[in-house]
């Protein structure tokens, strides 16, 4: 049985615990950095087990895998931690920082057999997979156009990990990476970028376009934590096009041939609310000893953050923890 331990007691943990619990899978013990806190949301969740560390969670042996729900920048040193205790990790998106810590860290897990994913729940949602066949079965002929918008207004909090360069904040790391996954899912690894970005005054980035250029095709993402640009993608092909009205946790996607008549809907609701299907293939791969999932792999997880090391070099940005 997988028994599942999670790392900080916030925002998204809730989100995982709401799922996890709609599933019945086993939310055995939650750690935060103040224990009073882990044993109010052990209560609210049903969790066995309540730590006041980080470090106790993992003294438990228990615990057969870590969901690691903290802002970015203590990914790596916490999967360090979960791998040298010998813990399968679970890590929300973005995994690392850059893809140097990322390779670092599954190089860590293979050489203990410990299986580890990145918790990038959108690539494990039902619609996302079917469009993804029917995109491989060519109903929408080939592909020469992408565009995904990811953005929603903000309230400029420097506190907030979200505008907190020392929590690896940012536009592109925290929802400029669900864009950039899309159109590698439908189009693959680019051959160039271009893009345009505005900085808050904190130092981290607040909004971008950035235009991926294929052979035969580009992909125009939009991202920003100053407009609601909304989460809508289309995916145009030479037969017809696809719509997402809401790409990044998508339940319904519609096919539209090149007149603009539906030609097939596409629809999974989620069971509770999307994040569950991490959940199912992350105890799947656990149970059949997997060391990575075939839906989200180490090199994919690499792959994207190598390619949003590439926008932020081109940006001259670095976080602190990359200096000197
Ligand atoms: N999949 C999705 O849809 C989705 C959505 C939102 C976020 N995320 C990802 O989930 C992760 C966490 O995001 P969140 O919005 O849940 O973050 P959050 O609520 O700001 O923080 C999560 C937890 O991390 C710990 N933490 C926060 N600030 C810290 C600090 N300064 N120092 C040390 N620990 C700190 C706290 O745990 P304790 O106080 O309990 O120790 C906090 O409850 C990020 O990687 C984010 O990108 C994913």
């Amino acid at each position: 049985m997988v028994k599942f331990g999670v790392f900080g007691a916030g925002r998204i943990a809730t989100t995982f615990s709401n799922a996890a619990n709609g599933i019945h899978e086993n939310l055995y013990a939650i750690a935060s950095r103040d224990l009073e806190k882990a044993e109010k949301f052990a209560k609210d969740f049903k969790y066995e087990k309540a730590y006041g560390s980080y470090e106790a969670l993992l003294e438990d042996p228990e615990v057969n895998c870590v969901y690691i729900a903290t802002p970015h920048s203590f990914h790596y040193e916490q999967m360090k931690m979960c791998i040298e205790m010998g813990k399968n990790i679970l890590c929300e998106k973005s995994f690392t920082l850059n893809s140097e810590q990322a390779k670092e860290i599954y190089k860590l897990a293979e050489q203990k057999k410990l299986f580890v994913m990145e918790a990038f729940w959108t690539r494990f949602l039902p619609t996302i997979l079917e469009v993804q066949k029917l995109v491989e079965e060519d109903i929408i002929g080939d592909i020469f156009q992408i565009e995904a918008n990811f953005g929603f207004s903000s309230e400029k909090k420097p506190s907030d990990r979200l505008f907190n360069p020392l929590l690896g904040g940012g536009a592109l790391l925290d929802i400029g990476i669900y864009p950039i996954t899309f159109a590698n899912l439908f189009l693959g690894v680019p051959d160039s970028f271009d893009s345009n970005v505005f900085f808050h005054q904190s130092g981290v980035d607040t909004s971008e376009k950035i235009t991926y250029f294929y052979p035969e095709a580009q992909a125009v993402l939009n991202v920003s934590f100053m407009e609601d640009l909304g989460t809508e993608a289309t995916i145009y092909g030479t037969k017809g096009y696809i719509y997402f009205p809401n790409f990044h946790s998508a339940e319904v996607a519609t096919v539209f041939n090149n007149s603009h008549k539906v030609i097939k809907v596409i629809e999974h609701k989620h069971i509770v609310n999307g994040m569950e299907y991490e959940i199912f293939e992350t105890v799947k791969c656990i149970k059949k000893k997997l060391l990575e999932s075939p839906i989200m792999t180490h090199e994919a997880s690499i792959e994207i953050l190598r390619q949003m090391d590439e926008i932020r070099k081109s940006w001259n940005f670095k976080y602190p923890q990359e200096l000197g």
